[in-house]
């Protein structure tokens, strides 16, 4: 008989644009499979994602991905004891595809179904080891910053299930604006990992040195938007794009993509980290910091973050690579604890409650 401690938790993801799946084993607190299909070459192209394309492709992908990672798990259905979905927030329709296939199995199966938020998720995900076992030595209370292509979010966590969301950004997410800056000066989508290559070749120099504020934030909001115009209006100065006709292709040379790439991941890390700096000033209490988000796969923030943390004596860790960008992992950890506490969805519930 499953009791609360053994049996697996399958998660399921599918609130952007990766189909995701994942096994967790109760008895193990481990994650056993983490399969997913990421759609990225079907967005490429468009330099974002289309929520028509991204639907489609969670319908076409769910059920090989769940029977895949079943598998690589190693188990039977009737081994599985609930299943965790992400409810919120993300594309109706591709929310939709992975929400009403967990509402069916776990009908099916007869076991229960528990909505997951998917920046609940995020958060979380630093509680996994690379090999995906649940980390024990993450102490409480810590401030999350959750960053990706979608929020650019910090959190007080004070426990598993417990955390207040202090502050946002007021418009692009840091991940967006990696995305919207490679975009504007010819590079690849997705642009954090391109930027950040980009920077380390030229050994992260801040040449044009973009603005940020100097002095300490006045609150917990974030804004990258204005750093977009001032990329923009930079190169426009230097005369390599027109407002009229945009990017001029003979002049943008490699070396000024890398100029541009390596001051803009400089300018992005400071503003983590003046944030960072100001957190731990204004809530003396925080034991550390943890790093989430599909940006949290990039090595030079998280070396300047560290830094900040030894300084400060403080705790860090950030989430594993795969389990950073969007995953299925993050969402069965997650389900795991609300299994234990017995804090289940109801199969009449929808998207977005
Ligand atoms: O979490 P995620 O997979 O999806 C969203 O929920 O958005 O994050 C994707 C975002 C993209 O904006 C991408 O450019 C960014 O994460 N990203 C990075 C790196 N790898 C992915 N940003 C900076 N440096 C990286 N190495
Ligand atoms: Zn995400």
């Amino acid at each position: 008989m499953k009791t609360e401690n053994t049996g697996y938790i399958l998660g399921i993801e599918t609130s952007c644009d990766e189909t995701a799946g994942a096994v967790y084993s109760l008895s193990d607190e481990k994650i056993i499979s983490n399969k997913l299909f990421s759609q990225i070459d079907l967005h490429k192209i468009y330099g974002g994602v289309v929520p028509e394309i991204a639907s489609r492709s969670h319908l076409e992908k769910i059920d090989l991905i769940i029977q895949e990672n079943i598998e690589a798990a190693g188990i039977t259905l009737d081994q599985i004891s609930a299943i965790a979905v992400t409810s919120k927030p993300g594309l109706a329709g591709s929310l939709l595809v992975g929400f009403s296939f967990a509402k069916a199995l776990a009908w099916s199966l007869n076991i229960p179904f528990i909505p997951v938020d998917h920046l609940e998720g995020h958060i979380f995900s630093a509680f996994l080891d690379s090999s995906g076992n649940k980390r024990e030595d993450i102490p409480f209370p810590l401030i999350t910053c959750s960053v990706s292509g979608g929020h650019s979010s910090l959190y007080q966590v004070n426990n598993f299930g417990e955390y207040t969301h202090i502050g946002n950004t007021l418009d692009d997410a840091a991940g967006e604006a990696f995305d919207k800056i490679a975009k504007l000066i010819g590079l690849g989508y997705p642009g954090g990992p391109i930027i950040e290559k980009l920077a380390e070749s030229a050994n992260f120099q801040d040449f044009y040195k973009y603005p940020r504020t100097k002095n300490k934030p006045k609150n917990y909001n974030f804004s990258f938007s204005g750093l977009k115009t001032a990329v923009m209006y930079d190169l426009v100065k230097r005369g390599y794009y027109s407002l009229e006709s945009g990017l001029i292709k003979e002049k943008i040379t490699k070396e000024i993509q890398t100029k541009v790439a390596s001051s803009l991941l400089v300018c992005i890390a400071d503003i983590f980290l003046k944030m960072l700096d100001k957190v731990f000033t204004d809530f003396p209490d925080i034991t550390g910091a943890t790093f989430v988000g599909g940006v949290s796969c990039n090595k030079y923030i998280i070396r300047k973050l560290e830094e900040l943390c030894d300084k400060k004596n403080k705790f860090f860790a950030y989430s594993p690579r795969q389990f950073s960008t969007d995953n299925g992992a993050m969402i069965a950890l997650v389900g795991s604890y609300k299994y234990k506490n017995k804090l289940f969805g109801s199969l009449s519930s929808d998207i977005f409650e």
